[in-house]
């Protein structure tokens, strides 16, 4: 998960790095709010998670709280690199003597950490990285020897940093590495690391990427998800502990097994090809291992409350959950959203292999489920499933 910049300097401030005070405002008012709070001159910032914000005008000084009212008019609403802006962050206005550049990754090819320092920070560090690379210092971290005080000062003098720089920017340095590791993150970048006019090196701009695999021990990174940008479908399948993801087509998918569903969506994918309007998959979904009623219902039900599925495809193969067992869970998913008033309402192409497959298809063929069909093969599944679709829309 990306956070934004206030996000991501909130989490700074709490491993004592400094940054500039700021206040975040959806609105206008609360932008002028924010600027008579702070007073000065301050900066409005566009809070979108992608870079490059200050040469897309999404950064932008103000003089006082009127002028900051203005510039977040401005701000507010646009549109950066196809993010829309829905807040800004005001910031009090540092002064700046210099812009450096520092990171630390996953340097994943190395099968290490990694930390980056120049001092020719900014907004133009990519160009500077791919015109004078000699100027970007690329340091391998251990992480079982991690970034110690005097580690940190190595690292702050190999990317060139003055030596008025040098305690500050190393105290920060060693702090961020304190934040990286414990918040178990991919990526924290501070670009640009500013030397203030009066000598302080603090964080002026914050990238951090936190590694989702992570949350069971850092539940508190939930309060960083963006509500606003969810897709209400992945949503409300996160909420039910699904593995779903929204796709633009309009064939639902259902399958066990993340390979198998992957597979899946390729051959309906190609089967839709040959007919009107190509159908393609509307979504993942992969229901796991032990595809209980339960789960089987609160599948359908995602699938079916996406207005864009014109027919559903399950797709399982019987392994240690068998098929006779996964034909129950379909006929009580059906029970359990009709007497919901859910009832599916979409034409439904199951296959079903493996273990007890002629079982299963017996279950099913007995239930009489209305728009239910069986298909034995996963190629003329995929291609009835994408003929429905093009029936229905
Ligand atoms: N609080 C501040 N006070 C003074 N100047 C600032 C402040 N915040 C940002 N700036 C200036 O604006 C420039 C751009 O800001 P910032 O780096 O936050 O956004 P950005 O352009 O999106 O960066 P990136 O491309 O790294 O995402 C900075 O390099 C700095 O010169
Ligand atoms: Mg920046």
């Amino acid at each position: 998960m990306d956070l934004f910049e206030h996000q991501a300097k909130e989490l700074f401030a709490e491993y004592g790095i400094p940054v500039p005070r700021g206040v975040v405002a959806h609105t206008v008012e609360e932008a002028r709010a924010a600027a008579e709070q702070l007073t000065g001159r301050v900066v409005v910032k566009a809070q979108v998670k992608t870079g490059g914000r200050g040469k897309a005008g999404g950064v932008k000084v103000a003089d006082d709280a009127a002028d900051a009212e203005q510039k977040a008019t401005q701000i507010l609403g646009m549109d950066i690199k196809g993010h829309t802006v829905h807040k800004v962050l005001i910031e009090e206005a540092s002064a700046i003597a210099e812009e450096y550049y520092f990171s630390f990754l996953l340097d994943r090819a190395n099968r290490t950490f990694l930390a980056i320092c120049s001092a020719a920070g900014g907004m133009d560090i990519e160009e500077v990285a791919h015109s004078a690379p000699e100027k970007v210092a690329k340091i391998p971290v251990s992480p079982l020897d991690g970034v110690d005080r005097a580690r940190a000062r190595e690292i702050a003098e190999a990317g060139g940093l003055p030596v008025a720089a040098l305690d500050g920017a190393a105290e920060l340095i060693e702090k961020l590495w304190a934040a990286f590791v414990d918040e178990d993150a991919s990526l924290v970048e501070v670009n640009p690391m500013i030397l203030s006019a009066d000598g302080q090196v603090k964080a002026l701009d914050g990238k951090v990427t936190l590694d989702d695999n992570a949350v069971f021990r850092q539940s508190d990174h939930v309060a960083f998800e963006d509500k606003d940008a969810e897709d209400p479908l992945e949503a409300a399948a996160k909420a039910k502990d699904l593995n779903y993801v929204k796709l633009d087509g309009s064939v639902g998918i259902i399958g066990n097994g993340a390979g198998l569903v992957m597979s899946t969506l390729d051959v309906v994918a190609y089967a839709g090809e040959a007919f009107p309007g190509q159908p393609k998959p509307a979504n993942f979904l992969d229901i796991g291992g032990g595809a209980s009623a339960e789960v089987m219902a609160a599948g359908l039900e995602i699938i079916i409350s996406d207005p864009s599925v014109k027919s559903i495809f399950v797709n399982v193969f019987g392994g240690i959950t068998a098929c006779d067992a996964v034909a129950n869970g379909i006929v009580s998913a059906f029970q359990l959203l009709e007497s919901r008033g859910e009832a599916v309402s979409r034409p439904l192409v199951v296959r079903l292999d493996g273990n007890n497959a002629e079982l299963g298809r017996q279950i099913l063929a007995d239930a009489k489920l209305s728009g239910v069909e069986l298909v034995d093969t996963m190629d003329d599944a995929a291609k009835r499933a994408a003929e429905l679709a093009a029936v229905g829309a």
